[in-house]
């Protein structure tokens, strides 16, 4: 047994010495001190011995069971000062590269663009009115004197969500412009109104100026004797305070079924400021926006006497105003999510 205990330092000490990493150490320790290792192995047939044999035994194995204790924290010790030594040797970590910087979010230029739309007109005294995406061929189209055949109904431009006639409020469509928020409003509320009308519209549409959602802004002002002379000041006090104080406004005559007269305002162009460039093909000037004197069927669809009152409205497309306040030129960059594009505004 004396001998066995030897033979057992002997190649322990051998293992020992190579053993490199913590995991390897570990296994030593159970091969040796275990419960079920070597040295409980070797004593396990001391009982078969003669007392004096047994007491010398028991010194050697406690002075073994020592030494291999000792010899095992050297070869941890070593472990680790070599792991220490290898992550000194290995690749530098330079600390002088610069971080990851975290993206920060911005808001979009649509939503920058609505909100100022809406900030100019609530400083001419405008409130905030809301109305449904989905809305009925009533509100979209008849109460705003579209009849039936109009070309605006078309299959070709507008989203149906229930194509059943329904009577009284016919077709659920998706709405293909802010203006039946108009009637909404009216319906709510007593005249005088003065309202903008903000939210997504829906067309079958896509190329490069056009995509089957986009936003608009949609005003209305009703009151007694309201003229067109306040339609021109208060939409030129608009292009001055959105596109700056050099902004000229031209109004030319144009058609809505729901409005009487009605004009299309157009802007001295932003870009060249009248010159005549790319963007505005070499007229100096820009659209912008649609308009009109509220049509009497509009006022009688929504329960106003049109011998009472009477009132302007207009609709802006939001998109387009934003790529020309910031010079963008394909509409579809707006919707791609891509943060390096939100980033720049
Ligand atoms: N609804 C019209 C459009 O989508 C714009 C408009 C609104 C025109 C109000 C006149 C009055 O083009």
């Amino acid at each position: 047994m004396q001998e066995k205990l030897t033979a057992l330092l002997e190649t322990a000490r051998g293992e020992l010495a190579t053993a490199a990493t913590p995991e390897s150490v570990e296994q030593l320790r159970v091969k040796y001190l275990g419960k079920k290792g070597a040295l409980s192995g070797i004593l396990g047939g001391m009982g078969r011995l003669a007392p004096d044999e047994r007491r010398a035994l028991g010194e050697k194995a406690n002075a073994a069971k020592a030494e291999l204790e000792t010899w095992l924290q050297e070869a941890a010790a070593r472990g680790e000062a070599q792991a220490l030594e290898a992550e000194l040797n290995g690749p530098r970590l330079d600390v002088t590269l610069p971080g990851r910087r975290r993206a920060q979010g911005r808001r979009h230029p649509v939503s920058q663009t609505l909100e100022d739309i809406c900030a100019t007109f609530a400083r001419l005294g405008f409130v905030v009115e809301q109305g449904p995406e989905i809305e009925t061929d009533w509100y979209n189209f008849e109460a705003l004197n579209m009849p039936a055949d109009h070309p605006a109904r078309d299959m070709q431009d507008t989203f149906y969500v229930d194509p059943t006639t329904v009577a009284g409020t016919g077709p659920v469509v998706l709405r293909t412009h802010t203006s039946g928020t108009q009637i909404r409003t009216m319906l709510r509320q007593k005249p005088p109104v003065r309202a903008v009308m903000p939210g997504r519209v829906y067309r079958k549409d896509s190329d490069q100026t056009h995509t089957p959602m986009f936003h608009q802004v949609e005003g209305l002002l009703v009151d007694e004797k309201v003229t067109f002379a306040e339609l021109k000041g208060t939409l030129a006090a608009f292009a001055t305070a959105f596109f700056g104080p050099a902004t000229r406004t031209r109004f030319r005559p144009s058609f809505f079924p729901f409005t009487e007269p009605s004009a299309e305002v157009d802007v001295s162009c932003v870009f060249c400021r009248g010159a005549g460039c790319r963007v505005c093909k070499q007229t100096g000037w820009l659209e912008v926006l649609g308009s009109g004197m509220v049509h009497p069927n509009v006022f009688r669809h929504a329960g106003y006497d049109p011998a009472q009152v009477t009132g302007f409205a207009f609709g802006m497309g939001v998109e387009r105003l934003a790529m020309l306040r910031y010079g963008i030129d394909d509409l579809r960059t707006m919707f791609e999510n891509d943060y390096r594009f939100v980033a720049q505004f």
